[in-house]
């Protein structure tokens, strides 16, 4: 038996919006996707969340934040607790590439903010993903179970749990703002050893098919359809295409008719 998971298309606002002006786009966004049976969620700036959660109040979109600290509070200047979202955010990034790159997270600290996350009541949206030279060199499969491996390693969570909560998102670095996709049936090659990967760590066959893993990389209306015709394959964590409401009404539409299709599919 094959696990229904939902699809989802994930918005990551990045360092883009201001207070002033992300309510309007997110309620702009929310009224051009409307699709019962996609998981949506818009992830803005730490100070957009206030006002983008009030303007989807009413509309069914979940909102997320693009980080959070894997400390509970204390002196750590800048920072973000996970406490600190409660209200404002039900979904949280965690481990971005741009993060990795920027803010030097390692797998560690990552599964540590895992960690945090499930016992907050975030489900993370985490994300994994090989550099060019990594793929290049056929050892893209090989890092990314490597990241999955060390991550849940950090977080205490080798039985499955969270499993009901976690959301991967498998993003080649590469791909991201580039304009360069993977293809598809390299993507779902990759979700299938994401997959392999979590039982590898100790996770239960149906725990590791529960876990949607979604694509992220350059995705537009354009180039959802190649992801989504993977069984494997399961949403989109979209960037700079998740500021356009045109793009997204796209995005979600095509993510709306895969749901109908596996749903039909699954009867
Ligand atoms: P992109 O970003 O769609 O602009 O490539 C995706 C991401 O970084 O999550």
């Amino acid at each position: 038996m094959v696990a229904m998971r939902p699809i989802i298309i994930a918005a990551n606002w990045k360092m883009n919006s201001t207070p002033a002006d992300a309510g309007t786009l997110a309620a702009t966004i929310a009224a051009a996707t409307n699709a019962a049976d996609v998981v949506r969620v818009i992830c803005p700036p730490y100070v957009c969340l206030a006002p983008v959660r009030e303007a989807l109040a009413a509309t069914g979109v979940a909102v997320g934040a693009q980080n959070v600290h894997d400390k509970a509070a204390g002196a750590y200047t800048g920072e973000i607790s996970a406490a600190m979202l409660a209200g404002l955010a039900d979904w949280c990034i965690v481990g971005h590439s741009e993060r990795r790159r920027d803010q030097c997270e390692t797998d560690e600290l990552i599964g540590r903010k895992l960690a945090r996350c499930l016992e907050s009541g975030l489900r993370p949206i985490w994300c994994v993903g090989e550099q060019l030279e990594e793929r290049e060199a056929g050892r893209a499969e090989a890092v990314v179970r490597a990241q999955v491996a060390r991550a849940l390693s950090a977080s205490g969570l080798g039985g499955g749990e969270g499993a009901a909560s976690i959301v991967i998102a498998y993003e080649p670095v590469w791909a991201i703002g580039t304009g360069r996709t993977a293809r598809g049936a390299d993507a779902a090659t990759m979700a299938e050893a994401i997959r392999g990967a979590l039982q590898e760590s100790g996770w239960a066959h149906d725990a590791a098919e529960r876990v949607p893993v979604l694509y992220g990389g350059s995705v537009t209306a354009a180039s959802i359809a190649e992801f989504l015709a993977e069984p494997a394959i399961d949403g989109a964590l979209v960037g700079g295409a998740s500021l356009k409401p045109d793009e997204m009404a796209g995005i979600v539409a095509r993510a709306a008719a895969t749901a109908a299709a596996r749903r039909a599919a699954a009867r």
